[in-house]
């Protein structure tokens, strides 16, 4: 209650900022108003009884909070009823490796060893053996020449593409591309394009129009979050290529998930290294860590290592990270078993849930319910929770307005006892509620708000 407290005390002086004077501060906030008006919302919701599908643990009455444990965990429990166990298909650990014993004797050594201090940017006093040892085995993994490491994911996109491209060049991104390759473009002061989701028709139109640009890149996430389906990438990658452009991948939620034993989209798509460019992704999804990467050439690494603004004007990975993101790497490795599970839960998911799966299951771990309006999805989610099940509840600023759903995440800690009651429970709260399958809703997610 005293974070909603503070919620609201902020969305008060709101009320004041418009004139954006300087003072106590609150003209910077003034000078922000779709966030301001993200924040109005999440106060909203926070208050009320949808508070616990999201800011679980500080905002939402006691009565409603989940205990999360180990987010990545299949099942969850509530505060005030620990016994209540909730089956959890809203975390993306899709390996299932959030608590594995081994990881954390990895972190534990690696926590005796290091302590838990960065030391700073990996140019200086950051560099510990963990993380080199992390870099060689995802070059490796990744049949990578050469990776570098960033403290997120967002940072790593951030970076590359602000880093790699200027005001003389073009950035053309999928209309659906993760928000952190925008925020690189508007960095880099490139000219921004975007195909409609998917294209590659559009994208071809678009790449006849920039060849004046001095260099192109096209950027596409591998797996699109809210959608749960792939980009062409042999078919993008072709096409960039023989128009001269470069192309980069985001493998956020492909590494673990696609090809045989996870190592993501090239792999799905059998497709030789040369065919991406840059490929970046995060530590944070399938690998139980947090942070982000680069796979790239060796002379793109080396600039990207000594002199992104990423690298140098910000701290290292924790060693602790590092070592948990390596012992996990090590053990999909060893256990590629997980990669085929993650995929076969999610299928069984969307097969059980019948039409009620839309979009068409895309062959990832993401298995997205279109409903297609904010407050339906958001007293499906809340009865979903208290009926025992963990789901997102996405709404606009997530995806645009009509394009509201439920998304469950399939892990490969699953079993197929909780797959079939994950669905069962879906398809009895809507049923009940006579949704319909929303045919028309928007399938685009937006990241302009
Ligand atoms: C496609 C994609 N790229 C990048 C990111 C950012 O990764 P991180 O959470 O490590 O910053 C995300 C996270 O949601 C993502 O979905």
């Amino acid at each position: 209650m005293r974070a909603s407290r503070r919620l609201q005390r902020l969305a008060d002086r709101q009320a004041t900022l418009s004139s954006g004077k300087r003072g106590d501060g609150q003209g910077l906030i003034g000078s922000a108003p779709r966030l301001v008006e993200a924040l109005r919302r999440i106060q909203q919701i926070a208050e009320s009884k949808y508070g616990a599908l999201y800011e679980r643990q500080n905002r939402s009455p006691s009565a409603r909070r989940l205990s999360v444990g180990p987010p990545g965990r299949p099942q969850f429990r509530r505060l005030v009823n620990p016994r209540a166990e909730l089956l959890n298909f809203a975390s993306n650990s899709y390996l299932g490796l959030a608590d594995d014993p081994r990881v954390h004797t990895a972190v534990d050594a690696a926590i005796r060893r290091y302590g838990t201090h960065t030391g700073g940017s990996r140019l200086f006093c950051g560099t510990a053996e963990v993380h080199v040892e992390l870099e060689d085995r995802l070059a490796r993994f990744l049949r990578a020449a050469n990776v570098f490491t960033f403290t997120s994911g967002y940072v790593a996109n951030v970076t590359v593409v602000s880093a790699l491209f200027g005001p003389e060049d073009a950035v053309i991104l999928d209309r659906n591309a993760h928000r952190s390759l925008y925020d690189g473009v508007l960095l880099s002061g490139a000219a921004l394009f975007r195909f409609a989701h998917n294209d590659v028709g559009h994208l071809e139109h678009i790449l006849q129009k920039t060849d004046r640009f001095r260099r192109r890149l096209v950027a596409v996430d591998a797996v699109y979050s809210m959608e749960g389906d792939m980009a062409p990438v042999g078919e993008i990658s072709a096409l960039a290529h023989r128009r001269g452009a470069f192309v980069l991948v985001d493998e956020a939620h492909a590494i673990g998930v696609l090809g045989e034993s996870g190592r993501g989209s090239l792999e799905h798509f059998k497709l030789d290294s040369t065919a991406i460019d840059i490929r970046t992704g995060t530590l944070s999804k399938a690998i139980p860590s947090v942070g982000g990467f680069v796979a790239a050439s060796p002379d793109v690494v080396l600039l990207l290592r000594y002199a992104s603004h990423g690298a140098v004007f910000s701290a290292a990975l924790t060693p602790a990270d590092a070592a948990a993101a390596n012992a996990a790497i090590e053990i999909l490795e060893a256990e590629p078993e997980r990669v085929a599970r993650v995929r076969h839960n999610a299928a069984a998911l969307q097969s059980a849930l019948g039409s009620w799966s839309r979009p068409p299951h895309g062959g990832t771990a993401i298995v997205p319910i279109l409903i297609g309006d904010r407050m339906r999805t958001l007293d499906a989610a809340v009865e979903l929770l208290e009926r025992g099940l963990f789901v997102n509840a996405v709404i606009p600023p997530g995806v645009p307005r009509g394009g509201e759903r439920l998304r469950c995440f399939a892990m490969a800690s699953h079993t197929s006892d909780d797959t079939a009651a994950a669905a069962n429970l879906i398809r009895s709260v809507l049923d009940s509620r006579s949704l319909e399958v929303a045919a028309d809703a928007k399938m685009t997610a937006s990241f302009e708000s």
